[in-house]
C-alpha cells in the first residue's frame, strides 16, 4: 500500500520506524467486552429496551485467550478497564475475589510480556452510586478515591494508570446530548458532573502516587480535530472556542495532575456557522465525507498530528490510548492504521514525545447504544458460538509492532 506524502512535507522514506522502546497495543473496556456486568449501564439497557450488553465477548472468562492473541499479533501493551460494580457492588464491601479476578488479568498480560495500561473507570457505575446522582453527586468523588485506593494498593505491579476514559465525552452523550445514561439534558448538571469528574481525577492522582511512588498517572481523553468549512473569521472564532471546551478545557482543570497525555483520536469535524438548524444549534458539520466509516465518522488521518503538535505543549509523554475505525468488512482497516501511524510518525519526527498507540479495540465488542452492530475488532467475534477469528487488517498491524515500523511502499 502506498501511503500519500501530506503537501509541504519531505517525501515519505520507505520505512517510518519508531522510536525504541514504543508501546504497540490494543484497547477495551470492562463493559464492552467481559459480559455479565451489573452496573447503570445494565440497567439503562433493560429499562430502554436497547440491545443488552449480557455476555459481551465473554472476555471476562477467555482473556487469557484473547491475551494470546495480542501476543501473537507482537503487542507488546494492552489497555483495559476494571469494573467499580464488580470491586464494589454494595458502598463498602469490596469483593476480594474480583480484585484477585484483576490481579489473574494483569499476571496473565505480564507473562506475555504485555504491559497493563489500566483505566480505573470507564462510564459505568456501581448501581449504588447512581442512585446517589452518580457524578452529580459530590460524595461520589470521595467514594471513587475510596475504590481507587483499594485497587492501587492491591494491584502494586500496575504502572500505567487512567482514572477516568473521556469524561467530556460521557458528560456530553450523558448531559447534554441526553443519549446515554442518565439521559439528561441540563447544562448546569452537565457542568457539575464535569467539575465532580475533574475533582475525582486531581483526587485519585494523588491517591496514586501516595500509595505506588512509581507510578504514573494519565488521561484518556477524546480529541476532534476541527477545520473551518471556509475560510471566514467567525468559522475560526466558533472553532478556537470549541476546541477549548471540547479538547483542552479537561487539562486545564487538571491542575498539571497528570504524567502523561492519552489521546483518543477518531474522527475531524468541518465546522461552518450557520445562523439556522445545524446539527448543534447554529454549528453545520460540513465534512466531505470522502471516507467515512460503518459508524459514519469521517475519516481523516491528518487530524492525529494536528492534535498531536497541540498536546506536546503540555511537556509530557503522549500515547494514543484509542483510535480505530468500525468496519465490518476488514476493508478500511490496514489503510485506516497505516495512514494514522503515518501522521503520528511525522509528529514524532518534528519532536512530539509519543510513546505508544493502542487500536481500538482487540476485539469486536458492545458499541454502548449501537448494541453490537459497529464492529471495532482487530479480531472478529462469532457472537453466538464467541469464536474468535483473527482479520486480515490485524496481520497487517502485527506486522508494523513486530518490526516498530511502518513500511509505506512495500
Ligand atoms: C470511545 C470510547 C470507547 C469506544 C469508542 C468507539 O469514545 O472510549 O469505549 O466505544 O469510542 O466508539
Amino acid at each position: 500500500m502506498k501511503l500519500q506524502s501530506p503537501k509541504n512535507l519531505a517525501p515519505l522514506e520507505s520505512r517510518l520506524t519508531f522510536p525504541a522502546g514504543f508501546f504497540w497495543g490494543a484497547a477495551t473496556s470492562a463493559h464492552q467486552v467481559e459480559g455479565g456486568n451489573h452496573n447503570d449501564w445494565s440497567e439503562w439497557e433493560k429499562v430502554t429496551r436497547h440491545e443488552e450488553s449480557g455476555r459481551a465477548c465473554d472476555h471476562y472468562n477467555r482473556f487469557r485467550e484473547d491475551f494470546d492473541i495480542a501476543k501473537s499479533l507482537g503487542h507488546n501493551a494492552h489497555r483495559f478497564s476494571i469494573e467499580w460494580s464488580r470491586i464494589e457492588p454494595e458502598e463498602g464491601k469490596f469483593n476480594e475475589k474480583e480484585i484477585a479476578h484483576y490481579q489473574e488479568v494483569i499476571d496473565a498480560l505480564r507473562e506475555r510480556g504485555i504491559e497493563p495500561f489500566v483505566t480505573l473507570w470507564h462510564w459505568t457505575l456501581p448501581v449504588w452510586v447512581a442512585k446517589q446522582g452518580g457524578w452529580e453527586n459530590k460524595k461520589t468523588i470521595d467514594d471513587f478515591t475510596r475504590y481507587v485506593d483499594k485497587i492501587v494498593r492491591s494491584l502494586k505491579s500496575v504502572t500505567y494508570w487512567m482514572p477516568l476514559n473521556e469524561p467530556g465525552t460521557f458528560v456530553g452523550l450523558g448531559y447534554i446530548q441526553g443519549s446515554r445514561p442518565p439521559q439528561v439534558k441540563n447544562l448546569t448538571r452537565a457542568n457539575r458532573a464535569f467539575k465532580n469528574l475533574m475533582a475525582a481525577h486531581r483526587q485519585a492522582y494523588d491517591i496514586i502516587h501516595k500509595v505506588n511512588d512509581g507510578a504514573l498517572v494519565g488521561t484518556a481523553n477524546y480529541a476532534v480535530h476541527m477545520t473551518p468549512y471556509k475560510n471566514l473569521p467567525w468559522n475560526w472564532l466558533l472553532i478556537k472556542i470549541l476546541d477549548y471546551v471540547r479538547n483542552w478545557r479537561f487539562f486545564a482543570t487538571l491542575n498539571n495532575k497528570f504524567d502523561f497525555i492519552g489521546i483518543q483520536y477518531y474522527h475531524t469535524d468541518v465546522i461552518n456557522l450557520k445562523l439556522g438548524k445545524g446539527r448543534w444549534g447554529p454549528i453545520e458539520l460540513k465534512n466531505p465525507n470522502d471516507w467515512v466509516s460503518d459508524i459514519g465518522w469521517w475519516i481523516y488521518p491528518e487530524g492525529i498530528y494536528h492534535l498531536l503538535k497541540r498536546a506536546a505543549r503540555y511537556g509530557k509523554p503522549i500515547f494514543i490510548t484509542e483510535n480505530g475505525v468500525a468496519d465490518a468488512g476488514d476493508i478500511y482497516r490496514e489503510r485506516f492504521i497505516k495512514e494514522m501511524l503515518r501522521w503520528i510518525y511525522q509528529a514524532t519526527s518534528e519532536g512530539v514525545d509519543v510513546r505508544g498507540y493502542f487500536y481500538w479495540s482487540l476485539l469486536d465488542n458492545f458499541e454502548w447504544d449501537s448494541g453490537f452492530t459497529q464492529r471495532f475488532g482487530l479480531v472478529e467475534i462469532n457472537y453466538k458460538t464467541m469464536e474468535r477469528k483473527i482479520r486480515k487488517s490485524a496481520l497487517e498491524y502485527a506486522k508494523i509492532a513486530k518490526e516498530n515500523a511502518v513500511e509505506t511502499d512495500p
